[in-house]
C-alpha cells in the first residue's frame, strides 16, 4: 500500500549540524515534511504534543542526561501520544541498547551512518505501519482511548480453553503498566486454576477467598487493598484461590462489589476468565468497556467463538465492545486472517503471532516476555495493543502537565 498522505515529522538531535543535514535529506523527498525541531528530549516531548507530528527522529544522545535524555523522551511520547512514531539514531550497535530503545516505544532504529534510501524506507514504513494501526481501530475504541483515568475494565474471554487468554491477560497489564506507569490491577477470575500469579511470579499471602473470609458486612477499597499482591513488574494481582474447593465460595455478588470498588482505585483493571458463561464472568462482562475474545486459527476454536458471539448477542452486550484477538497464527496455518474474519462475520482487531520457545519459557519462568523480549514479534503484538488501550491523552490534561517527566516517575497507586 503506498503513502499518499504527506508524513509529518519532527527532528530531536542536540546537534543543531546534523538536524540541518537531516533536513537537507529529507527536502528530496516530497512525502515528508519537516515540521519541527528539538535540541533535547524536553523539548521534543513539548514539540510533539503541540505539533502532533506523524514520527519523530530522535538521537539518543541528547542534551546532559545523554542517552537516557533519547529514552526518557522515547517513553514520554510513547505515553503521551502514541499515534506519533518514533525511530531512534543511534551509533551504538549493541542489542542491549536497542532492546531498551524498542522497550521504551521506539518502532525502529537507524545507525549511524546511514544513507538516504535507508533513511526514506525507513520513515515511509514506519509511518505505514502506524497510519493502518489508528485508521483500522474501531471509532469506539479512539473514544475510549481518550477517556484514560476513569478505571477501564477489559475482561479478556474465549469460549474455548487453552487459547491464551492468561498469557495475554498478564503480558498486556504489563505492558500496559510500563508504558503508562499507571495503576493496574489484574483480577484473576480463573477461580480453580488460576495462572496470573504463576505467570507473574507472585506467590500470593492473601486471595479472593481470603476476602469472603471473615467479611465484614460491608467492605470497602481498604479492606480489597489488603488482599490485592504486588508483582515484580509493577502490575498487582488479585489472585485466584489457592486451592479448587475455594472457588465456589467467591460468589457472583461478591465479585460485582469488588469491582464497583476497584473501579474507583485502579486505572486499567484487566480480567481473566474460564472459558464458560459462569455467573462471576457475566458480572465481569456487565463492568467491561472492552472485551477481548480471543481465538485461535482452528476449526474448533472458530466454532466456539461462532458460538460465543451469538450467546453475547443473545445477552445483549453491544458487539463493538466486543474485539476479536487471533492468537497464535503463523504464516502456514490452515485458517488465513480473511478465513477467520468471513466465518466469524467479524474484524479481527490484531493477530498475535505463535512463538512456542519463547512464550512457554515465559511461563515456566513467570517473566512477561513484554518485559524479558520487547522486540520479540509477540511482544510487539502486545505492545499494539497495549497502544490502541491507552491512546491519545486528553488535550487539556496534557496541557495542564507542569513537567513532561512527571508521570514517569510519580508515585504509583496513588489515590486519584
Ligand atoms: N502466541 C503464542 N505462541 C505460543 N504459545 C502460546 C501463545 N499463546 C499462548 N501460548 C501457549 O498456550 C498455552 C495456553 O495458554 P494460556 O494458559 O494463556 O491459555 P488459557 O486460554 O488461559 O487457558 P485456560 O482456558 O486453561 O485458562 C500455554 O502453554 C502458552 O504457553
Ligand atoms: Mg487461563
Amino acid at each position: 500500500m503506498a503513502i499518499t498522505r504527506e508524513i509529518t515529522l519532527i527532528i530531536a538531535d542536540d546537534s543543531e549540524e546534523m538536524r540541518e543535514t537531516l533536513k537537507t535529506l529529507l527536502t528530496f523527498n516530497e512525502k515528508i515534511r519537516v515540521v519541527g525541531e528539538a535540541a533535547d528530549g524536553k523539548e521534543a516531548v513539548m514539540k510533539v504534543l503541540e505539533l502532533k507530528p506523524d514520527l519523530v527522529l530522535m538521537d539518543v544522545n541528547m542534551g546532559v542526561m545523554g542517552e537516557s535524555d533519547g529514552l526518557w523522551a522515547t517513553q514520554e511520547i510513547t505515553m503521551q501520544r502514541p499515534q506519533t512514531g518514533i525511530i531512534i539514531i543511534s551509533v551504538q550497535k549493541e542489542a542491549d541498547y536497542m532492546r531498551k530503545a524498542m522497550s521504551a516505544g521506539a518502532r525502529d532504529y537507524l545507525i549511524k551512518p546511514f544513507d538516504s534510501d535507508e533513511l526514506f524506507k525507513t520513515i515511509e514504513t514506519v509511518a505505514e505501519k502506524e497510519r493502518a494501526k489508528w485508521e483500522n481501530l474501531p471509532e469506539e475504541m479512539v473514544a475510549k482511548a481518550k477517556g484514560v483515568g476513569e478505571g477501564r475494565v477489559i475482561s479478556v474471554f474465549s469460549p474455548k480453553g487453552g487459547v491464551g487468554k492468561s498469557v495475554v491477560t498478564a503480558n498486556l497489564a504489563v505492558e500496559v503498566y510500563k508504558r503508562t506507569k499507571k495503576r493496574v490491577l489484574i483480577i484473576d477470575l480463573d477461580l480453580q486454576f488460576g495462572d496470573i500469579a504463576l505467570l507473574l511470579n507472585v506467590s500470593p499471602k492473601v486471595t479472593i477467598a481470603d476476602i469472603v473470609d471473615n467479611m465484614p458486612p460491608h467492605i470497602d477499597a481498604d479492606y480489597v487493598e489488603t488482599h490485592i499482591s504486588d508483582s515484580a513488574s509493577g502490575v498487582r494481582v488479585l489472585a485466584a484461590p489457592l486451592k479448587p474447593e475455594y472457588a465456589e465460595i467467591v460468589t457472583p455478588q461478591i465479585i460485582q462489589n469488588i469491582l464497583e470498588i476497584v473501579k474507583h482505585e485502579y486505572d486499567y483493571i484487566f480480567i481473566d476468565t474460564v472459558p464458560s458463561f459462569a455467573g462471576e464472568v457475566l458480572i465481569a462482562f456487565d463492568h467491561s468497556d472492552d472485551i477481548f475474545l480471543i481465538v485461535t486459527p482452528d476449526f474448533l476454536a472458530l466454532k466456539n467463538v461462532t458460538l460465543g458471539l451469538a450467546v453475547l448477542d443473545t445477552l445483549n452486550y453491544p458487539s463493538d465492545k466486543v474485539h476479536l484477538i487471533l492468537n497464535r497464527t503463523q504464516s502456514l496455518s490452515q485458517v488465513k486472517l480473511k478465513d477467520a474474519e468471513k466465518g466469524l462475520q467479524k474484524k479481527i482487531l490484531l493477530e498475535i503471532p505463535s512463538d512456542s520457545e519463547l512464550v512457554v519459557s515465559s511461563v515456566n519462568r513467570g517473566q512477561p516476555f513484554v518485559l524479558s523480549h520487547p522486540s520479540s514479534p509477540v511482544a510487539k503484538a502486545m505492545s499494539d495493543l497495549a497502544d490502541m488501550l491507552i491512546g491519545d491523552e486528553d488535550e487539556d490534561d496534557a496541557k495542564q502537565r507542569e513537567e513532561p517527566g512527571k508521570t514517569i516517575f510519580a508515585g504509583i497507586f496513588k489515590k486519584r
